[in-house]
């Protein structure tokens, strides 16, 4: 098997062009470019609270939490789907992969951190590097929307895990949930960058160079970003990869509508500005809002207005 790439975190002016024609490329290169900084960025830690909001998404889809003797996840990212499954109890043996060289390295150096029996490669969901039948299980967590061929990858997943063998998705956008959440991210952005051009609201204005790399950076996150999703058509193609025990869930409706508009407002103004009660507030208000969304709006509203849609099933056999 051929060395992984080099991570490129440093991508050229010419290859940035040629990305916003090619969607794996501009998934390379943003990735890459993201890597170093992406657990600051959302929030992502190996400690009880990521590890409680991981095994809550996997028990959401899968209605058990193991344990998965062998498990590899699809688009790894830095590891916060896997690592934190590890760390809960839910996967034993674990592997990394991602499209993203520099995603891969820092996954593995945060395993490696945490003392767990993990490893990884690089990987393209639409031609996974293992042999048939290698996983009792197979995550992914926010990679779906970014894979040009879901069926194909589907079918990928079919192959590599053994008769039997469960896969879950969880944390990809609805396509309701998408439109309100990007309406309100424009409209907090919009909001957030021009009140704070005057009067004693600029010392809350992060320097332009940086709003302007943002505004690029949200340029190519515009093609990286493919596709949102109706659950029951997600389920058709799960199904049509020959998967069985297929069964979609949503959740995340008021949470999402307070989130979308506190993670843009984080990302537009300087971090030093928002203080540990503003990093509590923020997390305290989603999990009431995430106790109203489950006890109330769940039994209320249709399933397709929840922001997250989660998926799973079974290889037969
Ligand atoms: C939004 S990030 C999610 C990362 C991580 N799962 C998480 O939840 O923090 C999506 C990840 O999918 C990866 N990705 C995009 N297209 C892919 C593909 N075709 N095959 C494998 N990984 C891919 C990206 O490089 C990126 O690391």
């Amino acid at each position: 098997m051929a060395a992984d790439p080099t991570p490129n975190p440093h991508a050229t002016a010419e290859e940035v062009q040629a990305a916003y024609a090619d969607p794996k490329l501009a998934n390379v290169l943003y990735h890459d470019w993201e890597a170093g900084t992406y657990d600051e960025k959302w929030s992502i830690s190996y400690d009880e609270r990521c590890i409680t909001y991981a095994t809550g998404r996997f028990k959401a889809a899968a209605g058990d939490v193991g344990p998965y003797e062998n498990a590899m996840e699809l688009g790894s990212g830095t590891g916060f789907f896997l690592l934190n499954l590890m760390q809960g109890g839910v996967i034993k043996k674990g592997h990394v992969t991602d499209l993203s060289p520099g995603m891969v390295e820092v996954a593995l150096r945060n395993g490696r951190a945490l003392g767990l029996d993990v490893d990884g490669r690089v990987a393209d969901a639409e031609g996974i590097p293992y042999e048939d039948e290698s996983f009792d299980l197979v995550v992914g967590h926010a990679v779906l929307h970014h894979i040009p061929d879901v069926p194909a990858a589907m079918r990928e997943v079919r192959r590599v895990l053994k008769p039997g063998g469960r896969f879950v998705f969880a944390g990809e956008p609805t396509k309701v949930g998408d439109k309100y959440a990007r309406g309100l991210g424009r409209a907090t952005w919009w909001l957030a960058t021009n009140a704070t051009k005057f009067g004693p609201l600029q010392a809350w204005r992060k320097p332009q160079e940086e709003l302007d790399e943002s505004s690029r950076a949200a340029a190519l996150e515009a093609v990286v970003d493919l596709h949102t999703f109706d659950p029951s058509d997600l389920e058709d193609v799960c199904r049509s990869a020959g998967l069985v025990d297929v069964r979609a869930t949503t959740e995340e409706f008021a949470a999402a509508l307070f989130g979308w508009p506190v993670r843009t407002f984080e990302a537009a103004v300087p971090r030093e500005k928002l203080g540990f009660g503003w990093a509590m507030f923020a997390y305290r208000t989603w999990q009431r809002l995430t106790w109203l969304d489950e006890r109330v709006f769940a039994k209320v509203l249709p399933r397709e207005v929840f922001y997250n849609v989660l998926v799973t099933g079974r290889k037969p056999g």
